[in-house]
């Protein structure tokens, strides 16, 4: 990696009104991250050094959104939606500052990839004062076109303003610029708006460069890298391209994905190997699962830390605060919040277990429910090691089950049980011989009348 610093501009002031959203378009989610996020890690994970964010449109919900992703980045706000080059002029002061690199970005470009941007910086260090980075496609519209003249680049050219001619050209820009930063105020402010759109473009400046003599270069990534998101369809296309890669990085670490198409990371998922997955999970927010855990289909998990050796699944739910510990078992129908479930403990069938810590070795029956909300306030349900809560009984929290105790089945607990105790908490069994065929023959009577 270079020495050299570098001030990396995350353009994210559009209104994106093609989302036909509430939400400003950068803070749409790829992975359950905005995309605004995704360009901030590549910048980071490229060495991008310090990070300015432009905002304009939907501002304050942008600013919010970085406290968490991007806590240091500065941030200024673009007033007008003059045009990219204009946005990039609203981090004067940053770009003023001095640095040996300018990287430019766009908030709507998720997918772009660090190494292209380390790049557009080599050619920087090697005596470049502009590098966009370019991709081929065989359907360039909407994109501005990169002209080249004896192996320079001579001019980007937005769709909008295109010749006929021009617009066969299927290499475009990317949107990302690197521009050496001894260079970059003199060009930006040389750019002007005489175009289709009215705006300052900052794809203007490499005609003012390679004018005034400067080297200006394009550099090439993958299509995938420079996709822009517009509109909703783009981002599903982004999103199953994001997926696609991690699906294919989980696998070569080692994890079993039996039908990857069906499986759904978030960009913070955490898999160790020798772990199956199997058709259809949905991975949500904040989930760590230790080698060799077996997930079975149908399962939606989130905020849940799963160790090694469990069974989830199939069709489970493990909510947030789930702490699932070696070979623990949560099987069909179970929905799990805020819980612990110890080493060995079972949760098999048809169970919410929430606001509670299951011990060791636990067996919870089928149709058991934490009753751990009053509409007011949420209790806690503690059952010990080893304990046996019979079928379809309700645990009226607070309470707390003893290591080895036994709850019999359809019970209600509303009192704690102690370790080794048996408990009923229903009405006693009452049989009467012969009443049935008596019963049977009185209906019959009546209903002949
Ligand atoms: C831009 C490029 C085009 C490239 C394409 C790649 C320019 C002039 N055009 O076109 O060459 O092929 O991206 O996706 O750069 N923005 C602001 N303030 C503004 C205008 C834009 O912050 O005043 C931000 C937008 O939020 C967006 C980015 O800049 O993140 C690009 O703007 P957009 O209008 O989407 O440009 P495109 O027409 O897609
Ligand atoms: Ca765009």
């Amino acid at each position: 990696m270079t020495s050299r610093t570098c001030l990396s501009i995350i353009l994210a002031a559009g209104e994106g009104t093609r989302m036909k959203s509430a939400l400003p378009k950068v803070l749409h989610e790829i992975a359950g991250l905005p995309m605004v996020a995704h360009v901030a890690r590549a910048t980071e994970t490229a060495g991008g050094g310090d990070l300015a964010l432009v905002v304009g449109h939907g501002a304050d919900a942008v600013r919010k959104a970085a406290e968490k992703f991007a806590p240091r980045a500065e941030i200024f706000v673009q007033e007008k939606r003059l045009g990219t080059a204009d946005a990039v002029l609203a981090a004067r002061a940053a770009i003023a500052r001095g640095y040996d690199d300018i990287l430019v970005m766009f908030g709507d470009t998720p997918l772009i990839d660090p190494a292209a941007l380390e790049a557009a910086r080599a050619r920087l260090a090697a005596g470049a004062a502009v590098a966009v980075l370019g991709f081929r496609t065989e359907n360039p519209a909407g994109y501005g076109r990169l002209i080249e003249k004896d192996g320079r680049l001579v001019a980007i050219r937005e769709d909008k303003d295109c010749s006929a001619e021009e617009r066969g050209i299927t290499f475009c820009n990317s949107g990302l610029m690197a521009i050496a930063g001894r260079h970059a105020l003199e060009l930006l402010d040389a750019v002007g708006n005489a175009n289709a759109k009215g705006e300052f473009y900052l794809t203007d400046i490499v005609g003012i460069a390679s004018a005034r003599g400067l080297e200006v270069v394009a550099t090439e990534t993958g299509f995938e890298s420079a996709l822009g998101i517009n509109n909703r369809a783009e981002l599903a296309e982004a999103e199953a391209l994001w997926q696609q890669r991690r699906r294919r990085a989980a696998m070569l670490a080692g994890v079993t994905l039996v039908s990857p198409d069906t499986v759904f990371f978030s960009h913070d998922t955490e898999i160790g190997a020798d772990t199956v997955v199997e058709p259809n999970v949905w991975f949500g927010p904040g989930v760590r699962i230790e080698p060799g855990a077996r997930i079975r289909a149908f399962s939606h998990i989130e905020g849940a830390s799963i160790a090694s050796g469990c069974e989830v699944g199939p069709f489970a739910r493990l909510r947030p605060g789930t702490d699932l510990r070696a070979k623990a078992k949560v099987g069909n129908f179970c929905e799990v919040k805020k819980a612990t479930v110890e080493e060995g403990a079972k949760v098999n069938h048809l169970t919410y277990i929430g606001d509670a810590r299951i011990g060791a070795g636990a067996n919870i029956g089928a149709g058991t429910i934490t009753c751990n909300y009053d509409g007011y306030s949420k209790f806690f349900t503690d059952i010990g090691e080893g304990a046996f809560i019979g079928s379809n009984s309700a645990l009226v929290a607070p309470v707390a089950i003893g290591n080895g105790a036994y709850v019999a089945s359809g019970s209600v607990i509303t009192d704690s049980v102690p370790d080794d105790a048996l408990a009923f908490g229903r009405a006693r069994q009452k049989t009467l011989p012969g009443k049935a065929r008596e019963l049977r023959s009185r209906r019959a009577e009546a209903a002949k009348k």
